[in-house]
């Protein structure tokens, strides 16, 4: 599984991305506006860091507009997608952009018929969001299961991004169940690294070290 980072923010990228573990950056409004920075600044900066997909997503509600951002956004760098909501004019600006090989990630998908929708429509990826579906009381984890054996049925080659991840486990579901991407927030990916049992091993070697010197 691929694994990319949910942010906007810059000094989290850079270190993610020294772990050598990094494989590509999604962003949206909410988290360009959390860092008080604008998209084409934000992303120009990000294509400087990382080697793989960059998501910056369109505000337009209509396909001219949106294929209008889609353009100017995939011309700053050659690995910047355009994210689209999901919905009837996505779907048109996606048949252009992705036929002019401007990568699409349609987002806010809350079902495995938007995704097949998305796929038919040119999407290069779609994000359905695990968390937020967790927050109304339906298994997020399911949606990205549905949508996984969908896409292995016909051989779609729309890649599955696990969004709006917010624990260890959301990515651990979205590994066993196959997502070719989980894009995962910061704080996660440190939680991802550390186990109490490793602390421990590590503290117990130095102190077996130090005493075998003594001898
Ligand atoms: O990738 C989408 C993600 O940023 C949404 O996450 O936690 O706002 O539902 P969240």
């Amino acid at each position: 599984m691929k694994i990319f980072i949910d942010t906007a923010n810059i000094e989290m990228i850079k270190e993610i991305n020294s772990w050598g573990i990094l494989d590509g950056v999604t962003t949206n409004p909410s988290l360009i506006a959390k860092e008080r920075t604008d998209l084409k600044t934000c992303v120009t900066e990000i294509s400087k860091i990382v080697d793989g997909p960059i998501s910056a997503e369109a505000i337009s509600l209509d396909a001219e507009g949106m294929i209008k951002e889609g353009r100017e956004l995939s011309g700053i760098h050659q690995n910047i997608n355009v994210k689209l909501p999901m919905c009837i004019e996505s779907l048109k600006a996606t048949k252009v952009l992705s036929a002019e090989g401007i990568d699409v990630n349609m987002t806010l998908i809350f079902s495995p018929h938007q995704a097949l929708l998305a796929a038919k429509a040119g999407a290069r990826f779609v994000s359905p969001f695990v968390g937020r579906l967790d927050d109304i009381g339906q298994i997020g984890s399911d949606l990205l299961s549905q949508i996984v054996t969908v896409f292995r049925n016909y051989d779609t080659e729309t890649e599955v991004i696990a969004a709006s991840i917010r624990h260890p486990v959301h990515v651990l579901e979205a590994a066993t169940i196959g997502a070719d991407i989980a894009t995962i927030p910061y704080d996660i990916l440190k939680k991802m690294v550390s186990h109490p049992k490793t602390d421990e091993g590590i503290r117990l070697f130095l102190a077996d070290h130090e005493k075998s010197k003594k001898k």
